[in-house]
């Protein structure tokens, strides 16, 4: 029988092994974090776990205030397990938490799964012209 995929935001399921390994070694985007820094960010975000039998497998983390706004990082499933559709389930979790509801703002950064988050009404900024940010893509690099 398939394992069933299920979403939780327990922080106490988090496999930070697994999560930490996987952004360390195999993101493109957070390459080197160091363990305590994840920690960190780990402890003031709001966590999802995606497991399969109670392995993780998949993860994302979401900033936010849990009233106006919220920011979605970190988004992965480890590769031996794409392709099922975890991704979406993981999105639909994310989305549907109570914490989560009304905000007035919703953002993620993704270089190449913009048709993941399309279908849940993602859009490019309606007003790019006016974000900012500062940005700094290789500080892990430099904090060894
Ligand atoms: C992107 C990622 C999370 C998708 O996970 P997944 O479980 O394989 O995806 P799913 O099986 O749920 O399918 C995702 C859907 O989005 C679409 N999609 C769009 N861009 C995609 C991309 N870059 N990778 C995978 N799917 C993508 C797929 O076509 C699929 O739609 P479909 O069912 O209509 O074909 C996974 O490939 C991953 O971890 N990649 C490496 C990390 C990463 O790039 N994360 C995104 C950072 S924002």
């Amino acid at each position: 029988m398939m394992a069933a995929f299920e979403v939780s935001s327990d922080p106490a399921r988090l496999d930070v092994d697994l999560v930490h390994r996987f952004l360390a070694e195999e993101s493109s985007w957070a390459r080197g974090i160091p363990r305590a820094l994840l920690e960190r960010a780990l402890a003031n975000s709001l966590c999802f776990g995606g497991y399969l039998d109670g392995n993780q497998v998949a993860f994302a983390r979401v900033v936010t205030d849990r009233a106006t706004f919220a920011n979605m990082v970190d988004v992965f499933v480890l590769p031996g397990q794409r392709g099922r559709g975890y991704s979406k389930l993981l999105v639909e979790s994310v989305l549907a938490h109570p914490d989560l509801q009304g905000l007035r703002r919703f953002t993620l950064a993704t270089a190449d799964a913009h048709g993941l988050y399309a279908r849940f009404g993602f859009t490019p900024p309606s007003r790019p012209a006016t974000l900012m940010e500062r940005y700094y893509p290789d500080v892990y690099q430099r904090c060894r």
